[in-house]
């Protein structure tokens, strides 16, 4: 392991009914922006929970943060949090309300500053008080200073650095009403978070490999039976504990990292609107399948230790563990390679361009530029 420093100050507040908390979680002199998405909120009753146990604070309200949040949507945000002059953001609803509260907060902090120039930085230097009452496991954003904003005006999508949320609410039967597809996409995202922060070389950490095999192991695990019965407490607590656990920098702690599916993953999203868990499963076949050597041995590990794939020549078994990885994602009825989605060496093309205007170099050895990301591409088409 590398040297580190480690300090998630994020409190986790988990289980039934504890939304109601709220009401002794913020001062009562607190003036407070509640922050929705589209509407789910409504009609689960999660928005009656939330104002019911604030109801004797002083709240405001701001609605209509889409999916894969755009910066254009922050900025109206922040026009009325200023004027509002509110001291903390609440944001409750799935990862893209909770990574656009926190770009909010750092527009309140510094309305000197463009929201969007801020992302482009990659660092909030300032940020109000934020937290979250997450509905939608898969992000890990209301236990981790991670964001991710839009601009459709510019059609790019980058992530930006900051503050963790105060507090998070994680309640399991807020999840009963996630879309089987959303469900689908989250569960993809939490296990490639953990790939991106396990998928590189071995002998880093025995402690982390083991938390991270673990973490996926489970996820593969409660998938089948979240399909068939996505109201049971128990797997929907598993299901939103490993949301958060794969992603709040504890298995990323003195070892390298990766991040290459995400970062191509974006892009696609950005050019083509496709929903960020099932782009990551367009994506990491061909990443793991193009840098086979570089992650052999921990493709080997994996395998063996998580699908359980003993015989044959290393190769063969590279080869089934991808393939296991692939049938997962499959089995979640995800799109794995461009064509699923009816595209083709065009958008391989045009992912390459715009990373290489960026000048990327992407992963744990810093290798994958644009040109690389469109052979990831390639191998999936
Ligand atoms: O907008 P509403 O009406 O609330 O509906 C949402 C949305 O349509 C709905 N939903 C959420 N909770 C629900 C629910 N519907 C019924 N019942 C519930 N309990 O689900 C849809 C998807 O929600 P969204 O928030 O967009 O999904 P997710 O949580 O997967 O967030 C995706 C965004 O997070 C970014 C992604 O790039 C994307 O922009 N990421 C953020 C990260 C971070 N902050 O660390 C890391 C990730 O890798 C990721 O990049
Ligand atoms: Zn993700």
């Amino acid at each position: 392991m590398f040297n580190f420093e480690f300090q998630n100050p994020t409190k986790l507040v988990f289980g039934r009914g504890q939304i109601a908390r709220l009401a002794e979680l913020i001062d009562k002199d607190t003036k407070v922006m509640l922050v929705f998405g589209g509407g789910s909120v409504k009609t689960n009753g999660v928005y009656d929970q939330v104002k019911e146990a604030l109801k004797d604070h002083q709240t405001v309200e701001f609605w209509g943060i889409e999916s894969n949040p755009a910066v254009e949507t922050v900025r109206e945000a922040v026009k009325l949090g200023l004027e509002e002059k509110v001291d903390m953001l609440l944001a409750v609803g799935g990862g893209s309300v909770s990574d656009a509260t926190k770009c909010i907060a750092a527009g309140i902090a510094m309305p000197e500053v463009d929201p969007w120039d801020m992302v482009v930085s990659y660092s909030a230097k300032k940020q109000i008080p934020f937290a979250t009452v997450m509905t939608m496991p898969a992000t890990g954003s209301e236990m981790n200073n991670g964001a991710v904003i839009s601009n459709r005006t510019l059609c790019q999508k980058l992530a930006f650095r900051g503050a963790y949320p105060v507090f998070s609410i994680l309640d399991p039967e807020t999840t009963y009403s996630i879309p089987s597809y959303h469900i689908a996409c989250g569960l993809a995202d939490i296990v490639v978070h953990c790939f991106e922060q396990y998928m590189t070389t071995t002998g880093q950490s025995r402690v982390l490999d083991r938390w991270a095999e673990g973490v996926i192991a489970t996820v593969m695990e409660i998938a089948p039976q979240i399909r068939e019965n996505k109201t049971d407490y128990a797997l929907m607590s598993d299901y939103m504990f490993a949301a958060t656990m794969g992603l709040n920098n504890f298995i990323r702690m003195g070892v390298t990292q990766d991040w290459v599916t995400h970062q191509i993953g974006h892009e696609l999203t950005a050019m083509h609107g496709i929903t960020h868990g099932e782009s990551l499963a367009m994506v990491y076949c061909g990443t793991v399948e193009h840098l086979r050597e570089q992650k052999k041995g921990k493709l080997l590990q994996f395998g063996e230790r998580v699908l359980g794939i003993t015989e044959g020549t290393e190769d063969e078994r590279i080869d089934a563990t991808i393939a296991g990885i692939e049938a997962f994602f499959k089995s979640l009825g995800l799109a794995t390679r461009l064509s699923d989605k009816g595209l083709g060496v065009e958008t391989a093309d045009e992912v390459a361009r715009r990373l290489n205007a960026r000048g990327v170099h992407l992963g744990e050895a810093k290798n994958v530029t644009g040109d690389v990301a469109r052979e990831i591409l390639l191998k999936r088409l």
